[in-house]
């Protein structure tokens, strides 16, 4: 049998909606990812396996071709900058945008403005391009806390319902990219795995359709 082929999936929210796609294109695992510790799945395909990691880790472990695949958001794709990958299907889950956020009625300041964010290179492509200067304070996660405790003058960060920047009194300013769940495969892998790697990833395309 050949080399089977291993798909990078991330952990948390996206995962509730990646797996009833991949089960719609027929890839289910074998054990319930939500209640092991394992981190290596088999599936129902003795050719496929899931490695189940964090939603930052997706494109480096495709990029390495430690991953054949993987299932990411645009918002880690962008970050990342897609060296060694490709980006093949839009699967049009875990859709949100990327937006900046302050205080609805608080003046920026005129001079370097303080942005907090976990997304500090497109933050930083995002300011240079408006030729605005701008001090990035890069954070891991409950980047709303920021401006509310005078660590930044505005985030940038994923909004989905709005709910978070609602309830620490913050509003969205501009969007800065939609946001949803991309396949990516490993450049050598869609050479090397051709046939393989190019059957799964139109399986995985009809089942988006
Ligand atoms: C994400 C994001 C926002 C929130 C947006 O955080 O960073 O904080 O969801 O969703 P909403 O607009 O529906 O409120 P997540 O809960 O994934 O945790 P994180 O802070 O660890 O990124």
């Amino acid at each position: 049998m050949s080399d089977p082929l291993t798909i990078a999936l991330a952990k948390g929210r996206i995962l509730d909606e990646t797996l009833p796609l991949l089960a719609r294109a027929g890839i289910e695992p074998v054990d319930d990812l939500s209640k092991s510790r394992k981190l290596v799945f088999a599936t129902n395909h003795p050719g496929i396996n899931l490695v189940l990691i964090r939603s930052a880790d997706v494109p480096t472990y495709v990029q390495y071709g430690a991953a054949d695949l993987g299932i990411a958001g645009k918002d880690v794709l962008a970050e990342h900058g897609g060296e060694g990958l490709y980006e093949r299907v839009d699967l049009k889950i875990a859709t949100c945008k990327m937006m900046t956020a302050g205080f609805p009625d608080r003046p920026l300041p005129r001079t370097r403005l303080k942005v907090a964010t976990k997304y500090p290179e497109i933050t930083r492509r995002f300011f240079l391009e408006r030729g605005r200067q701008v001090e990035l304070i890069k954070l891991y996660g409950s980047m709303e806390l920021a401006p509310v405790v005078g660590l930044a003058d505005i985030i940038v960060d994923l909004v989905d319902s709005g709910n978070t920047l609602r309830a620490n009194g913050l509003t969205p300013l501009e969007t800065i990219m939609d946001i949803s769940s991309r396949l990516i495969v490993n450049r050598a892998a869609l050479k090397m795995k051709n046939e393989a790697a190019k059957a799964l990833v139109e399986k995985i395309e009809k089942a988006v359709e």
